[in-house]
């Protein structure tokens, strides 16, 4: 496994919730995996006012609660505390901001050191920590910037933030995460469609009747109603993950996987999105928001309950769109989200069309279209759906069935978090599962018509009870085209 240089991970909101329950852990299992050089150095930077000790005892808590069991080993635990540092830091202090520079130059080799700063803050603080990083003089040529989405709330502030944080940063240095992209399921997909012969012929217009892409949660909005009342569903997963799911599947095969060649296939499906117009929104979309239900046998409580009455965010989306090119002309894509569902269960349904003919006329039994269900979680895998004869003399009794790919069976391999290969990638630089400028500007001037037209119209989301498939309007926006959503074991 190729290791990546010898690194200083700066966290700008190192006490903060995606750093302990995420970043920490990952960094830890890459430790564990044995892929971070000696002397890298963790820099957890925070107003909180902690010294280093005090850190390593939140992390050392923070890893217990969020490992997989039976991974924590007291050698590696040791081994990545010691290379944790906290520096309390108020941004608009310029000694602080000298100091934390002291720290990072006080090492050998401080010139040829990777330095990541993984801005895990508010992303109106993104500008700002990137002047003061320039101002201070870490910025050169082995510097690297990791932001989280949102990267903006509509096109023009996305714009906003890519300019300020582009003044100090070229885009080579520049790494957008959607962890979506970091998911081993998702990777296996592009392996899935160009590493194989048999699916590439099939996947177009001719030959798929639709697809399905899904990503269903049972969790609420918990304690980050805050941000996700001003985000909703469409901001908050659609723009990003799902458009990012359906450019995997739509794409065009790039001459070789490398840094730019997948950004530019997928930033050329997402400039082909059937634009999004008040007729199409009012016709093509559905949004909901859960009321209490019961989800795993507990009842829980509306969103109002949970952030407050009066609020017009949604918490579910369904909606038909097309990828306007010679590939895919004239097949839906429906994707759908949303929180507080009847399952966790992210999946990409490829459904094919009919066969041209029936050979047989007489046969008893049902026959469903073939289709490629693409597990992305909780259970990575692949299930294709046949049909066969059932055995036994007398006719012709047709009967679907399926073949099977789990991950966890058919490889011995823990299947790494999508942190963990993000971040490396990140150490490695290697941006090709990062999202470019021009992939989040598109996504955004695509989604932000749909924006608009919720926000001027007097209209609620829909209501939905906690723990089912969402408002009945989005089984119905696919029975009026004559399909129905496709459930894995159907
Ligand atoms: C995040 C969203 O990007 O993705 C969350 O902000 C969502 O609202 C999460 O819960 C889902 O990620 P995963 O990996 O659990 O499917």
């Amino acid at each position: 496994m190729e290791m990546p240089e010898t690194c200083d991970f700066t966290v700008f909101g190192g006490t903060g919730d995606l750093a302990l329950r995420k970043l920490l852990p990952a960094l830890y299992m890459r430790d564990h995996e044995g892929q971070l050089p000696p002397d890298t150095r963790i820099i957890a930077v925070s107003h909180s006012d902690l010294d280093d000790a005090a850190y390593r005892l939140q992390v050392r808590a923070a890893l217990a609660e969020h490992l997989a069991p039976g991974v924590l080993r007291e050698d590696v635990l040791e081994r990545l505390l010691a290379r944790l540092h906290h520096v309390t830091l108020d941004f608009s202090d310029p000694d602080g901001w000298h100091l934390f520079h002291g720290l990072l130059k006080d090492r050998p080799s401080y010139d040829e050191t990777v330095r990541v700063y993984y801005l895990a803050v508010a992303p109106r603080m993104f500008g700002q920590v990137c002047e003061r990083l320039d101002e201070i003089g870490a910025v050169d040529e082995h510097a690297r910037v990791v932001m989280e989405k949102p990267i903006g709330h509509d096109l023009e502030s996305a714009r906003a933030v890519n300019e300020s944080v582009g003044r100090v940063f070229e885009e080579r240095q520049i790494f957008r995460i959607d962890h979506y992209l970091g998911k081993e399921s998702v990777q296996n997909l592009l392996v899935t469609r160009f590493a194989n012969t048999f699916l590439e012929p099939l996947w177009n217009s001719s030959w798929v009747d639709h697809v399905q892409i899904t990503v269903a949660e049972s969790l609420g909005v918990g304690s980050r109603g805050g941000y996700y009342d001003q985000a909703g569903a469409l901001r908050d997963m659609v723009q990003n993950h799902l458009l990012q799911l359906l450019c995997l599947v739509a794409m065009e095969p790039p001459t070789y996987v490398d840094r730019e060649t997948v950004r530019d296939e997928k930033l050329k499906v997402l400039q082909a999105l059937k634009p999004m117009t008040p007729e199409v929104i009012d016709r093509d979309t559905v949004r909901g928001r859960y009321d209490a239900g019961q989800v795993d046998g507990e009842v829980v409580a509306s969103y109002d309950d949970e952030v407050g009455a009066g609020s017009r965010t949604e918490t579910f989306v369904a909606l038909k769109t097309e990828v306007q090119n010679w590939r895919w002309a004239g097949v839906p894509f429906y994707l759908r989200t949303g929180k507080r569902m009847d399952r966790r269960a992210s999946e990409i349904v490829v459904v094919f069309k009919r066969p041209p003919h029936s050979m047989f006329p007489q046969a008893e039994g049902v026959t469903t279209p073939n289709r490629l269900h693409i597990l992305v979680q909780p259970d990575e895998g692949m299930r294709l759906h046949l049909t066969a004869k059932e055995p036994g003399p007398g006719g012709y009794r047709l009967r679907p069935v399926s073949l099977d790919l789990a991950y966890a069976t058919a490889f011995d391999q823990r299947l790494p978090d999508a942190y963990e290969r993000l971040l490396m990638d990140v150490m490695k630089g290697n941006p090709t599962l990062f999202m470019r400028r021009d992939e989040v500007e598109a996504a955004w001037a695509w989604a932000e018509p749909v924006l608009h037209r919720w926000a001027s119209t007097p209209e609620q989301p829909l209501g939905y009870p906690a723990g089912t498939a969402g408002p009945t309007a989005a089984a119905a926006l696919l029975e009026r085209d004559g399909r129905t959503w496709q459930e894995l074991d159907s």
